[in-house]
């Protein structure tokens, strides 16, 4: 196994429309999709599709989301072992809002994602012991990240946590002991404090973790790119200009390219290069998981662009 991802998944409800209706108004919105999603979910396939072994810990409900969910994972070869169902609750959703910018607006109901619980990392041990890496969202308890976050330390593995949806309850002594922290900007500012409007701005924000401790800080900045921080250096690798239809779930396609390429090279900025051109190829199609490229669509596209 490569990869573990401990965390969340959902069922994307994405509704594409011209304006968001303000309070009392009934609009009519073009188009509607529904699709698999969820921050842990999105990233593990994102991994699998470029090739990576992956094993999911995650919760479903017991609802009729939840044998589609398995079974589109397993599409994916993603390892379902320790993804179990919680009786009498339902499966996360999250109904999203794209506009004609491709922006989206996206809520969340955790539903079984709520019910990870420590317990089910230590569950997991045997097999997540095979990982080579281990990676983290914040759609599951606090509590569980940490969990997951120690085992990771305690087994030499090391850990990624993208710190979203943002949660100002995080505890940084745990971020501290993660290998790569990676948010975008607006979880940045909102965890930090510091405003975020230009490339200095963010550096001083990132190079705040650095100083708390916090070995590697990767700032996904949408069409501005990704910011790599570590202590004494800083570097930025531009994003592709592409014609942008949806970016739900870009920043989890990062996330999942980036494992992949990291556990096979440790080499940290070809890693982000390959995912700057995964998430790229992601935001021209519609939906998060459905919209992820295969190996193929990236060399062809990085060969194109290089
Ligand atoms: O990052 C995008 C994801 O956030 C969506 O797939 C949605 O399910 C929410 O978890």
């Amino acid at each position: 196994m490569d990869i573990a991802v401990i965390g969340s998944n959902m069922v994307d409800l994405i509704s594409y429309i011209n304006k968001m209706p303000r309070e009392g108004e009934t609009l009519e919105a073009p188009d509607f999709e529904i699709g698999c999603g969820g921050k842990g979910a999105n990233q593990a396939v994102a991994a699998a599709k470029m090739g990576a072994r992956v094993m999911m810990v995650t919760k479903v409900g017991d609802d009729l989301f939840a044998d589609n969910t398995i079974a589109n994972l397993e599409k994916y070869g993603i390892d379902t072992e320790f993804t179990n169902k919680v009786p009498g609750t339902s499966s996360g959703v999250a109904p999203i809002f794209v506009d004609p910018e491709s922006k989206n607006r996206i809520l969340i109901i955790k539903g079984a994602n709520q019910f990870l619980t420590p317990e089910d990392v230590d569950r997991a041990a045997p097999k997540l012991k095979l990982c080579s890496l281990i990676v983290l969202q914040l759609e599951i308890p606090l509590e569980t990240v940490y969990r997951a976050i120690e085992f990771g330390n305690e087994n030499g593995i090391p850990v990624i946590l993208n710190p979203a949806p943002a949660s100002k309850e995080l505890d940084f002594n745990y971020v501290c002991k993660c290998d790569f922290f990676v948010p975008n900007e607006s979880e940045l500012e909102i965890l930090t404090g510091m405003p975020v409007e230009t490339e200095e701005q963010i550096k001083a924000a990132a190079g705040t973790l650095i100083e708390k401790g916090v070995k590697d800080v990767i700032v996904t900045m949408g069409s501005r790119g990704v910011m790599w921080v570590t202590k004494g250096e800083v570097h930025i690798v531009d994003s592709h200009k592409v014609n942008a239809i949806d970016t739900t779930g870009a920043g989890d396609a990062f996330i999942g390219c980036f494992a992949h390429y990291f556990t096979q090279s440790q080499d940290v900025l070809h890693s982000i290069k390959m995912a700057t051109a995964f998430a790229a190829l992601s935001v021209t199609k519609r939906g998060t998981q459905s919209s992820y490229p295969t190996v193929e669509e990236v060399e062809h596209f990085i060969k194109a662009v290089v």
